[in-house]
């Protein structure tokens, strides 16, 4: 075919990936499911209705006066209602009855260290926090900027915040003072709570030294909260205190006050792609209605006999969202592991699963491709027949990587729900129902009830089946983003610009012939190959689909002749060898599976993979070496020293064809 120039843009995404696995929900699952199929007829038949019978799971002080406000594109939810997210989250458990409860189940990183918390033991704590931040001066609408490890004082210090109204700011114990600092700018906070460090690979990995770099240069902040985690030496400056001198010593009392449900619960910072971090605003009663009602539905959550996990970092809004929010506000049982799942061996996890009988598993897919690079005799040796729910979130699942996780953590037993979502939406959005859906491998599914997300071309026009292009969301959510933190024209902008009256998301994705949606990767990273939108996905699941690649990234390389051509990355699976002919074994894997015009110009076997601290592939900087330019910005990547292992690979690079 004729080669286009690249930056025709108006072609569809293509529609390459065939996938013809199903799998049913088990019926002993379906039959007790929390949601059934009949919820997306009731929500369809009545969207504010569905969402005002779920935000009834909550405990509202003042019940609301109007469900929804929308003023394009500012929502206000629950319009007039007050509640208290900290009294929902833990107090009302306890008045229940159910204070003996276990909340946490808290695992550190050196064995052996571990820490049970009931709901009655987080109320107290919660109460002194509470007590404490009052003392420092924290009042209602302050920020608060919270940088900690996995401990339990992480959700403690957010539920105190929440219940004083004050607004946390969360920020991932990984990011640099650099990046501490202009956060604690941006939302120009008067506290920062932290810890001396935390355990990471077998070693305390310190925190205080990068908050006293950040805070020397924030006069705004008073105090600088810290906890003391690993013993490890801190300088102490004049704005610090111990938590165990302040909160220790507080009463465990406190009455909760009402907040407004619109009233700000947290901002939490999302880098994106490019640009200046963008402060993510989210309020209380929408928040906590959505949060809640997918942990329940998608999870099938029972909370009497249910252990629930999710591996994410609490800084992440998987962590808001799944291990404090939702599971807290259905007076789950959770647990929360501190370290890496490496340490001190790479069965960690599942030893986990395996002590605590954990039944809901919520992981991402970075972490599972790792886990086949490994090798599927570690999980083996461990027991893990109480898991019944298998999820995963943060980037499309290769459909090869779905059913390793089926079969080898999930036994062939557990449905696998594959949840999309952002920090913007705050909670999911697109999913698979556990006792509803047949689920295929790689695909989200469908928006959940209450939910109207579709896909549509250039043109804002919804695409037939099987057809490719923009996710968008239609209606508001209980739990979207409200604005940027001090920004509304960047939140118009951003996400409100592209089409009109849509929420653009920034996903590619695809309908297949049933109408089932598949998630495609950010739009900025489709390839234009002769005339063709590619993505990325698709691509990279055709290369996981060979039995010797565990994880696959790829992208679009200028080329004389097809506008961009596609470069992939692999890497190898732990069994496989590295063989001359390994790269066109693959290009003519993914001509095969794919068609030929997604055939790759170039294979790297690659030792590793950029990611982000959350574990997101960064093909901007595959695309640097793919091109032969001196690699951009590396700061945003969780380890730095990636890209000289890729590089030294470069010379080996094969263009055939
Ligand atoms: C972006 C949002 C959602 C919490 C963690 C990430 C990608 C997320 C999926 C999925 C395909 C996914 C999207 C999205 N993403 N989940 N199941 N399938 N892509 O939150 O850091 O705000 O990232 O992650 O590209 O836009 P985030």
């Amino acid at each position: 075919m004729a080669p286009e120039p690249a930056g025709n843009e108006t072609q569809a995404l293509s529609n390459l990936l065939k996938e013809n696995r199903r799998f049913a929900p088990p019926a002993e699952l379906a039959a007790a499911a929390n949601v059934t199929s009949a919820a997306y007829a009731e929500a369809a038949a009545d969207r504010l209705a569905f969402w005002e019978q779920a935000a009834d799971r909550l405990t509202w002080t003042k019940r609301w006066d109007t469900t929804l406000e929308w003023n394009p594109p500012f929502a206000k939810w629950f319009v007039g209602g007050e509640l208290n997210v900290a009294y929902n989250c833990v107090d009302r458990h306890v008045e229940a009855g159910r204070g003996d409860k276990v909340a946490y189940h808290w695992e550190g990183e050196p064995e052996g260290d571990s820490r049970t918390l009931t709901y009655a033991d987080l109320q107290r704590e919660v109460n002194k926090a509470t007590n404490a931040l009052l003392e420092l001066g924290v009042r209602k609408g302050d920020r608060v900027a919270v940088y900690m490890p996995m401990i339990p004082e992480l959700p403690i210090a957010m539920l105190a915040c929440a219940r004083i109204g004050a607004i946390h700011s969360v920020v991932f114990g990984g990011f640099s003072a650099t990046a501490l600092k202009s956060r604690i700018d941006d939302a120009d906070a008067k506290l920062v709570i932290t810890a001396d460090g935390g355990y990471r690979r077998g070693k305390p990995s310190a925190l205080k030294p990068t908050v006293d770099e950040a805070v020397a240069e924030c006069p705004q902040v008073e105090h600088v909260l810290v906890v003391r985690r690993t013993g490890q030496d801190v300088a102490a400056g004049d704005k610090d205190v111990w938590w165990h001198d302040v909160v220790d010593r507080q009463s465990d009392q406190h009455t909760a006050e009402s907040h407004d449900a619109e009233d700000p619960l947290y901002i939490l910072y999302t880098s994106g792609t490019t640009g200046r971090p963008k402060g993510i605003l989210h309020t209380t009663g929408g928040y906590l209605t959505q949060t809640a009602y997918t942990h329940d539905a998608v999870f099938d959550l029972k909370p009497d006999t249910d252990i629930y996990w999710c591996t994410a970092d609490i800084g992440w809004v998987t962590g808001h969202s799944y291990i404090v929010y939702g599971p807290l506000a259905n007076g789950a049982t959770s647990v929360i592991y501190e370290g890496t799942p490496d340490t001190p061996h790479r069965g960690r996890f599942w030893e986990i699963v395996q002590k605590y009988q954990v039944t809901l598993l919520y992981t991402a897919p970075t972490a599972i491709r790792t886990f086949m690079k490994w090798g599927d005799d570690i999980p083996a040796k461990y027991d893990m027949s109480s898991l019944r729910v298998l999820g995963s979130v943060g980037e499309p699942i290769n459909p090869e990587a779905y059913v390793w996780y089926r079969e080898h953590i999930g036994g062939d037993r557990c449905p696998v729900v594959d949840t999309w979502w952002q920090t913007e939406t705050g909670a999911i959005m697109i999913s698979p129902l556990p006792g509803v859906t047949a689920a295929k491998p790689g695909a989200a599914m469908r928006p959940l009830p209450g939910i109207s997300a579709d896909v549509v071309d250039d043109q804002g026009n919804s695409v037939p089946n099987g057809g490719g292009g923009f996710l968008v969301v239609r209606e508001p959510w209980p739990s979207m983003l409200r604005t940027i933190w001090g920004d509304d024209q960047r939140y118009i902008d951003t996400y409100w610009s592209r089409f009109e009256g849509m929420y653009f998301p920034g996903d590619g994705a695809k309908k297949d012939d049933d109408g089932d949606l598949w998630l495609l990767g950010r739009v900025d990273d489709v390839m234009l190959v002769s005339g063709h939108n590619i993505s990325t996905t698709e691509v990279e699941s055709a290369l996981v689909s060979h039995p010797k690649v565990a994880e696959a990234a790829v992208v679009g390389a200028t080329d004389p002749v097809t506008g961009q051509a596609i470069v992939s990355f692999v890497i190898l699976r732990g069994s496989a060898e590295e063989s001359d002919d390994i790269a066109a074994e693959l290009r003519n894997h993914v001509a095969k599976t794919l068609g030929p015009i997604a055939k790759p110009r170039q294979i790297l076997v690659v030792p590793e993979l950029p990611k982000t601290r959350s574990g997101k592939i960064m093909r901007r900087l595959l695309r640097d070496v793919a091109e032969n330019r001196s690699i951009g910005d590396v700061t945003t990547l969780a380890d730095s020293t990636v890209m000289n292992l890729i590089s030294e690979k470069l010379p080996s690079a094969k263009s055939e064809d």
